[in-house]
């Protein structure tokens, strides 16, 4: 499918987004391990997050809708209680179903097989298996066991001392959750921090785990789940199409209420902040340990070009798309290093990037792990493709909005992935 985008100059409103996927992920995922129901508040109801719904169906979690459509109630089966399901497990698109739920079926007394799609099936998947399997995951796949599809035999399983090869918190989590089904200590050790809303809501519902120093994750298993509610915060990751829109427009002002701001994610505010922009974080406050606010921005202010390193790109991996958009509007050079993981996401990004906002008019220069950008470029309506990938899609349509002539994007039936609603959205703020 394709969409057509005219240039618009302003961008002005108050809005909030839908809920942040990696946290209705978690909430699914670990609700269903909980002995009772659990309430979920805000959960995203887009193509990944119903990808990890779907399966969790299929294990025998009853999972519904309360009379409004406001909540979804999951009634937990507690931790061993999944149902052998009689086909194939499909994660869909979704990186995180797939992860996060083989740390689970690890070490549930069942098996099963699980697959994505084509992007899916060609992504990394040997970076979960490998610490799976040192903790006795019995676990078999293409490629030597490192694509998938999977099959998962679930068995007994061990605690495990761990150094982060890369820096996943989908790893981090796989490993987290296999751990449930351990009696002892499991540490994991991260060179640079990774989302940690895995740690949070295993706190929320009673584990005992804590961040050393050094970096080091520390859970003590086991321990009794519980909780009875939880609510998702919108998602940072989607804010920032309409956070960058609204920093490049003439003048214009926006507000984005119930925001996630967990300082591992944070990563766009403070590039954004660094370029000039004008960000304002205000009415703080946390939903289930995770912080949340309402954000502002005011347009106009001219942009500048920053570097971007190795050790913020974790807490902005999914940004970096709408980040070189800002950069290409942006005066001087922006250079986005350390960023080699954009090579393994739904698409290669750093290629799609260049070659996309190249047809635009960017001038950009790809690299073995990064980007340079140079700011100040005419840009001008172009066909762009998404590559399939929702982030490169909504980010080329930011760019549309501020190029010279119309844009068409091919392949936006990629967006619900992660936003569904986001062209309305767009449309209504863009004027
Ligand atoms: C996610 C972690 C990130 C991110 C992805 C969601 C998560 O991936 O890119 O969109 O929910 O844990 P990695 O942990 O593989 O970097």
């Amino acid at each position: 499918m394709d969409i057509t985008i005219e240039p618009r100059g302003g961008f002005k409103g108050q809005v909030k987004v839908p809920g942040d996927k990696s946290i209705s992920h978690r909430a699914l995922i670990l609700s269903s391990l909980v002995e009772g129901t659990v309430e979920i508040e805000g959960l995203l109801k887009a193509d990944d997050p119903l990808s990890t719904l779907h399966c969790l169906k299929s294990l025998g979690v009853d999972i519904a809708e309360d009379k409004g459509g406001q909540k979804v109630i999951l009634k937990g089966v507690g931790l061993h209680n999944y149902i052998e399901p009689g086909d194939i497990l499909d994660a869909g698109n979704s990186g995180t179903t797939a992860r996060l739920l083989l740390g689970v079926l690890a070490g549930q007394p069942i098996f099963t097989v699980l697959t994505g799609d084509r992007s899916l099936r060609k992504r990394p998947m040997g970076r979960v298996s490998e610490p799976l399997k040192m903790m006795g995951a019995q676990i078999d796949g293409r490629a030597g066991g490192t694509l998938l599809p999977f099959s998962v035999r679930g068995t007994k399983l061990k605690p495990l001392h761990y150094v982060m090869p890369v820096a996943s918190a989908q790893v981090k989590s796989a490993i987290l959750l296999a751990s449930l089904y351990t009696q002892g200590n499991t540490v994991i050790a991260e060179d640079i921090p990774s989302r940690d809303h895995t740690e949070r809501m295993l706190l929320y519902l009673g584990a005992r785990i804590s961040r050393e120093r050094e970096g080091k994750v520390v859970i003590e298993n086991p321990f009794r789940m519980a909780a009875e509610s939880i609510r998702v915060p919108g998602d940072i990751s989607s804010a920032a199409f309409f956070l960058v829109a609204a920093a490049l427009s003439h003048g214009g002002e926006l507000v984005i209420e119930e925001v996630g701001i967990n300082p591992t994610r944070t990563g766009i505010l403070n590039i954004l902040l660094q370029m000039g922009a004008r960000v304002e974080i205000f009415n703080q406050r946390e939903y289930n340990l995770e912080p949340v606010a309402d954000l502002y921005v005011k347009g106009g202010v001219p942009l500048k070009g920053v570097e971007i390193t190795a050790e913020v790109i974790p807490s902005l991996v999914d940004e970096i798309p709408v980040l070189a958009v800002a950069a290409l509007f942006a005066e001087g050079e922006t250079v986005i290093r350390g960023a080699g993981e954009l090579r393994v996401k739904e698409t290669d990004r750093l290629q799609a990037l260049s070659s996309e906002l190249g047809k635009m008019g960017g001038k950009i220069k790809e690299m073995p792990d990064g980007l340079v950008i140079q700011g100040g470029a005419h840009v001008c309506g172009a066909r762009c493709q998404s590559h399939g990938d929702h982030r490169i899609a909504m980010a080329l349509a930011v760019a549309a909005l501020y190029a010279r002539g119309e844009t068409v994007i091919e392949g936006v039936d990629a967006v619900p992935v992660s936003f569904p609603g986001f062209f309305e959205m767009l449309d209504q703020l863009s004027c």
